[in-house]
């Protein structure tokens, strides 16, 4: 007999990770992110086939940072499948570079963002990103399918559905804590960084699946809240 688990990702996974979140069975880097940058020889060639992608919403700040991120928080979770994390996670957001960019910041950034139209797109033409650069660079249809897996719905889906899936959300929001990502997201929400800060703490920390990705996050907010003084500047 069919259970809830079989059928439902979601379920599956909230199932095998009980506790949230998630403790760290590996190493926790809370170092500023700029001290481990790792570039991967590996990954300089899809890097090259999505260079014009990275001129899209800041794409070129946003996904080296969350990337750094993904590494480490692979480091933390030596269980997951290190290249599905970083593969997915340097790729997820590609899709913004294929959307109208007029309504990027209208639709993207306004009102229920999270629900807007234009999320749901620039996911489903990240997986058609993915689907055009990975073939060619030699990587196996399976395992281009687990990256559009994960890249599908990355913003719009609740839940994740695989430790690698929470890896990739966790990288994907952690970057916003370092004083780079709040430079570039806090205007992208006309918002100053003080009311930014405010928000990561209350709004953005809760969502967070893993513990590590928790303990960065807090590490971070508390050094970019000192270096931009926003006890004062507010
Ligand atoms: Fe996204
Ligand atoms: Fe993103």
């Amino acid at each position: 007999m069919n259970t809830l688990t079989d059928t439902d990702p979601g379920a599956a996974f909230a199932a095998a990770y009980p506790q949230r979140p998630i403790p760290a069975p590996g190493n926790v880097d809370t170092s500023p992110i700029c001290l481990t940058p790792g570039i991967e020889a590996d990954l300089l060639p899809l890097w090259a086939a999505v260079v014009p992608e990275t001129r899209a919403r800041g794409n070129d700040i946003h996904l080296p940072i969350s990337l750094a991120f993904a590494r480490r928080l692979c480091d933390a979770y030596p269980d997951a499948n290190r290249e599905l994390v970083l593969v997915a996670t340097l790729l997820h957001d590609t899709g913004w570079a294929h959307v109208d960019e007029s309504k990027i910041i209208s639709e993207g950034f306004r009102g229920d963002w999270r629900k807007a139209g234009i999320r749901f797109e620039h996911e489903r033409l990240g997986c058609d990103v993915a689907r055009r650069v990975l073939p060619s660079l030699g990587y196996e249809p399976e395992f281009i399918e687990a990256v559009c897996a994960i890249i599908d719905g990355h913003d719009t889906r609740p839940v994740a559905h695989s430790l690698e899936d929470a890896l990739m959300r966790d990288a994907d929001r952690l970057w916003r804590f370092d004083h780079a990502g709040i430079a570039l997201a806090a205007g992208w929400f006309s918002q100053n960084p003080a009311v930014y800060t405010d928000r990561l703490e209350t709004e953005i920390i809760p969502e967070l699946i893993t513990h590590a990705a928790v303990d960065m996050a807090t590490t971070d907010l508390d050094r970019s809240r000192a270096l931009l003084q926003t006890a004062v500047l507010r």
